[in-house]
């Protein structure tokens, strides 16, 4: 079974490529609702609930976690991974693949709040591209947009074109850094253009994903699919029929005693 999180209905982007990617595979999605949006957070709360989060699933015997939101991965770059007991794939390394596959060299990352301060896209991307010239913008607006369900229509697009106009003009490639964005797609396509690439981390991130579970034998499962919130369930529960009309989801909702009893303590780290 494989385990993923996000904040809230962003990560269902990365669980729709990992469907396509390993049909069979189980899979258990933890959406922290209660906490959406994470990129405003600071570090020390982002560390807190990565600990927990990656935790929960763990202690659910997960054979493989699939990070689904970028922002924990910026902070985990940033500060350390906490410990768990199975692999976790980092969304923010199979973004860096997906560019260097581009070849591109002048790029633009869009992403939270906390993800930009992070450092961790600049960093990855360049790791693998010395002489790229990556420019992060955040976009705050973004992330409840997209919670409240609004993905069409003119805020999205007003909302997206104002972010785009951060850009340089010359961007030749834009990372949709954070796993709400590509609800958004049809947005950033109309103002990008046909002469920007937009690049979704998920689609690596699945096939890498997909790697991991056959290099283990575990390509195989029940294509089961469990959802948790720590947010409003019936809302929750529409969004996923909106969102994954085709899938066959099992969904409820952690009580908080459940949800905290991982928790342990995670180290308090300075704000940047
Ligand atoms: N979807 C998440 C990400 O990829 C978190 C967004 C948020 O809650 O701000 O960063």
């Amino acid at each position: 079974m494989l385990g993923l999180f996000d904040s809230g209905l962003g990560g269902l982007t990365v669980l729709r490529r990992l469907r396509d990617a390993v049909p069979a595979a189980d899979m258990l999605y933890y959406a922290d609702q209660a906490h959406v949006p994470y990129g405003e957070r600071s570090a020390d709360d982002l560390l807190r609930l990565l600990h927990h989060n990656l935790g929960w699933l763990d202690a659910r015997g997960v054979d493989a976690i699939v990070m689904a939101c970028n922002t924990s991965c910026g902070v985990a770059d940033r500060y350390g991974w906490p410990p768990v007991s199975v692999p976790v794939l980092d969304l923010i390394d199979s973004a860096a693949q997906a560019v260097e596959r581009t070849g591109l060299l002048r790029v633009g990352v869009i992403a939270t709040t906390a993800t930009v301060r992070s450092g961790a896209y600049g960093r990855h991307i360049v790791r693998r591209m010395p002489t790229a010239r990556v420019v992060e913008v955040d976009a705050p607006a973004l992330v409840p947009l997209v919670e409240a369900g609004e993905l069409h229509g003119d805020a999205p697009r007003r909302a997206v074109q104002a972010v785009c106009d951060l850009l340089p003009r010359d961007v030749e490639a834009v990372v949709l850094a954070c796993t709400h964005y590509p609800l958004l797609d049809e947005h950033f396509a109309a103002v990008l253009g046909t002469g920007v690439l937009r690049i979704d981390p998920a689609i690596v991130q699945a096939e890498r994903a997909a790697q991991l579970l056959s290099e283990r034998g575990r390509l195989t499962g029940s294509g089961t699919l469990e959802c948790v919130t720590t947010g409003d369930l019936d809302r929750f529960r529409e969004n996923l029929g909106i969102m994954l009309p085709d899938l066959l989801v099992h969904v409820r909702h952690a009580d908080a005693a459940e949800l905290y009893d991982t928790i342990s303590n995670a180290s308090a780290v300075p704000e940047t």
